[in-house]
């Protein structure tokens, strides 16, 4: 039996992917899954879809329920591949199926799988649908994650099917977050919120303030991906507004890439002068490192630290690589400094300088640079450097 009661005839009938190791570049060691809910009512209802090449684990889990050729109803929360890819499976069984989408839900799905004959019933927020016993509100949520993104709430249940938003990347043969370990799930939420939903924390921030004051409690909540959380709620919804806000903590990600090891040398003092002065932190050689990871740690750290060698007058290519990443994710409340080793001429600090200056994010000056390979003057003068630091850290 692959699908799940989770509550009062409302199944969870996705697909597990236990091999994926990159999605679209961020890596998922553990996997991840695609969640789909099957409710049965006098209208059969499916949410979301899975991502193509795995229909057929989702047609197999809702024909141990009902036959699939019985949906009425199909709901698409979100357009993007992971969630509609097997869209024309399952309409190719259920052929009398009703979609219902936002507006750009519509667009979006046209343009993925030109489905221009389809009819479709464009739903947006306070809209609802009636099942029988059961009724849907559609809350439309652009941006958590794609313009076409909406929640569905099912009322008398109290479940909330949010798509994207509380998920993790998180391959697992048990369904419920209490049952694989909270803290393990919500450390894998941080990493999904941090790679996927970092840039988009402002309109997260107002999407769940407008879903409280549209008076919905919630018992339960089905993301797309990963562990459904049905007890102790509050915790991943508080920690939610605290990533929305990028609440720090007395943290130091130290992030760098080096040539003839001397900013690995420097890296790895700083991290030892740093460590066990109340302040948190984590070392990352960029090359060697997961880079989704890096991220999760920078979601909540007060400093960042980003060491670089000279290359070619510029910062090495790795960090430049993950800064732009970085950039992209809209980090904020951080304060960045920056450590090194450059050769017959600098360049590294000045491009990272600049790159962090884009990003908006306050510098820690001056930045730590040695030449060549550091003395032991410079190692001492590293000191201050780190005391500097570990202050920074701590004024949260
Ligand atoms: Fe899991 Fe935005 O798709």
């Amino acid at each position: 039996m692959g699908a799940v009661e989770l509550k009062n005839k409302i199944y969870w009938v996705g697909a597990v992917d236990y091999n994926v190791r990159d999605f679209h570049g961020y890596q998922t060691p553990q996997g991840t899954s695609y969640n789909a809910y099957l409710l049965i009512d006098e209208k059969i209802t499916l949410v979301d879809t899975v991502k193509k090449g795995f229909a057929k684990d989702l047609l197999a889990h809702v024909a141990e329920i009902v036959d699939p050729a019985k949906i009425d109803t199909l709901i698409i929360n979100h357009v993007e591949m992971d969630h509609s890819g097997s869209i024309l499976d399952v309409l190719a069984v259920a052929k009398n199926a009703k979609v219902y989408c936002t507006q750009k839900g519509q667009e979006g799905l046209i343009k993925h799988y030109g489905m221009k004959d389809r009819e479709f019933n464009v739903v947006k927020t306070g809209d609802k649908l009636s099942l029988g016993s059961r009724t849907l509100t559609f809350v439309g949520a652009p941006m958590v994650h794609w313009p076409d993104s909406m929640f569905t709430y099912v009322i008398e249940d109290k479940v909330l099917l949010p798509n994207d938003a509380f998920g993790q990347h998180l391959a697992h043969p048990s369904r419920f977050a209490d049952e694989i370990g909270e803290d393990h799930c919500m450390e894998e939420a941080a990493k999904y919120y941090a790679n996927i939903l970092m840039p988009l924390g402002n309109v997260i921030s107002k999407k769940l303030d407008e879903v409280a004051q549209m008076g919905m409690p919630i018992e339960m909540i089905g993301p797309s991906h990963g562990a459904i959380w049905r007890k102790n709620i509050t915790r991943v919804l508080d920690a939610y507004k605290d990533w929305t806000v990028f609440k720090a903590k007395p943290k130091v990600v130290i992030v760098y890439d080096t040539m003839w090891e001397s900013t690995d040398l420097l890296a790895r003092r700083l991290t030892e002068l740093i460590t066990g002065n109340g302040v948190e932190v984590c070392l990352y050689n960029i090359r060697k490192s997961d880079g989704s990871q890096i991220v999760r740690d920078i979601l909540d750290a007060k400093v960042l630290l980003v060491g670089s060698p000279t290359l070619n007058a510029d910062m090495f290519w790795t960090v430049g690589g993950f800064l732009t990443y970085l950039r992209g994710l809209k980090p904020k409340n951080k304060k960045v400094g920056i450590f090194g080793s450059y050769g017959w001429a600098e360049g590294a600090s000045k491009a990272i300088k600049k790159e962090v200056e884009a990003m908006g994010l306050e510098m820690i000056e001056p930045p730590f640079e040695v030449q060549y390979v550091p003395n032991e003057e410079e190692l001492s003068k590293l000191k201050e450097y780190a005391k500097l630091i570990i202050q920074t850290a701590r004024a949260v």
